[in-house]
């Protein structure tokens, strides 16, 4: 049985937790890719809302095993915590596997990741904070520890006397800032850390492929989003790792052709988070109006999300990016009030039009949306459970966002609880 791709279409946020959560109730397992706990992934059940970092979103089901693969940054701290505030929900997080190979997110990198952001000035990218950007540089670099290093206190040890040699000089020199000891590091990670997380460690690589095989279903749940990648997003302005569907293979260790499915998600307009080109961006009222009604503040970190139009021309590239089967339409109902609304559906730049995105990064910078314009609905949505019979206007814009993507549409979210969708 072949595996499906939640995949982020936008710049993250586009409601990857609900939907991974949605579509849990008919698989067997869920794995994270990629990134770490600048992820929040919100889930409401029954009035009751989870806000999920690291752990998989199909963990709020029983019949779920949760995987974090090898392609994801872990603090383990934070892991830890969650695990524990799911616990004293009522979530039982017992099944969670976490791979050998995933990589560890430790205190130096939260602190350079502060630094190197603090260094940049009006430059910064308006990073999370959380060490993503140096745990993955770490990695490519090779000079990263990993999940499994915890398993052997003598190469964990090695390992970290060595790095963390030039990561003091890098602190001390560079940015003025008293050494770390790797003692202090050393008694955490070998200590509470290892103990917890030892029995969560397995071969996830074999594990998946095991259950693959004896027809069980998989969904690989992305976090952050296409244009946050960082092969294809608007660099620098991305995050460290590979959202696009092409990462759930790589950050998890299936092979391209068992990934069959591969499900899109975008908000029914768009948000970013941080800096970077934005070429629909709202200010004034609208702008207001979409972060009010759509509750746009960072998940985990609470920061206000800038809001736009939907763009239709990101949203061909993200189609052919994470070769998308079908797409989810998030957070309709927040467009409830409005009287007309926007869809970009090209860029013009010095006279040439764009149906996808300029390759050069300056061209995005200096495009101009060419807009249409539709008739809002002027109803509450939230209420609906057929599509059929929602207002004429909002099944109209569901069709012409069908038009301009290129691929179905499966799913149109109209509230944050789990049932509150509609089937076009
Ligand atoms: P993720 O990072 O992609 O999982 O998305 P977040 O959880 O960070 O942000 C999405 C927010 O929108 C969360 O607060 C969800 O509860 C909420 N949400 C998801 N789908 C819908 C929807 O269809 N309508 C509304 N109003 N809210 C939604
Ligand atoms: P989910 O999974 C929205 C953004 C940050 C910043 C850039 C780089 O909830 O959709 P990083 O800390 O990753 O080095 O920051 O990426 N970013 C997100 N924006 N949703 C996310 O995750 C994000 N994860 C990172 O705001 O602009
Ligand atoms: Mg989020």
């Amino acid at each position: 049985m072949p595996a499906t791709v939640v995949v982020g279409t936008q710049w993250g946020d586009e409601g990857k937790g609900k939907l991974t959560d949605l579509l849990a109730g008919e698989m067997d397992v869920v794995v994270r890719y990629q990134g770490g706990h600048n992820a929040g992934h919100r889930i409401v059940v029954a009035g009751e809302a989870f806000a999920l970092q690291l752990v998989p979103s199909g963990v709020l089901y029983e019949h779920i095993t949760p995987v974090i693969g090898n392609g994801v940054v872990i603090d383990p701290k934070v892991l830890l915590g969650e695990i524990d505030t799911l616990s004293a929900k009522g979530v039982d997080c017992s099944r969670l596997l976490v791979s050998g190979n995933a990589h560890l997110i430790m205190p130096y990198h939260q602190e350079l990741d502060r630094l190197t952001e603090r260094f940049l000035g009006k430059n910064a990218l308006g990073t999370t904070k959380r060490g993503i950007g140096p745990a993955y540089a770490d990695k490519a670099a090779r000079v990263g520890l990993r999940v499994q290093d915890l398993l052997d206190p003598k190469i964990f040890r090695e390992k970290l006397d060595m790095v963390l040699y030039e990561k003091n000089l890098v602190l001390s020199k560079v940015y003025n800032r008293l050494p770390m000891k790797a003692e202090e590091i050393a008694e955490a990670y070998l200590g509470v850390y290892a103990e917890r997380i030892a029995p969560m460690i397995s071969d996830t690589v074999t594990y998946l492929h095991d259950v693959l095989g004896v027809g069980k279903r998989i969904l690989l749940e992305g976090a952050q989003a296409t244009f946050l990648d960082l092969d294809h997003g608007t660099y620098p302005f991305v995050t460290s790792s590979n959202p696009v569907a092409g990462g759930a293979a790589t950050g998890s260790g299936l092979g391209p052709r068992d990934l069959s499915r591969i499900v899109g998600i975008a908000k029914a307009y768009i948000t970013r988070v941080g800096a970077g080109p934005f070429p629909t961006e709202l200010e004034g009222e609208t702008g207001d109006l979409l972060v009010e009604r759509g509750h746009e503040f960072g998940t985990n970190t609470g920061r206000r999300r800038r809001v736009g139009w939907f763009d239709a021309v990101m949203a061909r590239q993200a189609v052919r990016l994470n070769s998308l089967s079908e797409i989810a339409i998030t957070k309709l109902d927040v467009l409830d009030t409005l009287e007309e609304i926007q869809v970009c559906v090209a860029y013009e730049a010095a006279g040439v039009r764009y149906a996808v995105p300029p390759y050069h990064q300056s061209t995005l910078h200096e495009v101009t949306p060419i807009y249409e314009t539709l008739p809002g609905w002027g109803r509450d949505l939230s209420g609906y459970t057929r599509f059929e019979e929602m207002p004429v206007e909002a099944r109209d814009y569901i069709a012409f966002l069908r038009e301009q993507i290129g691929v179905p549409i499966s799913v149109v979210g109209l509230g944050p609880e789990r049932e509150q969708f509609v089937r076009p």
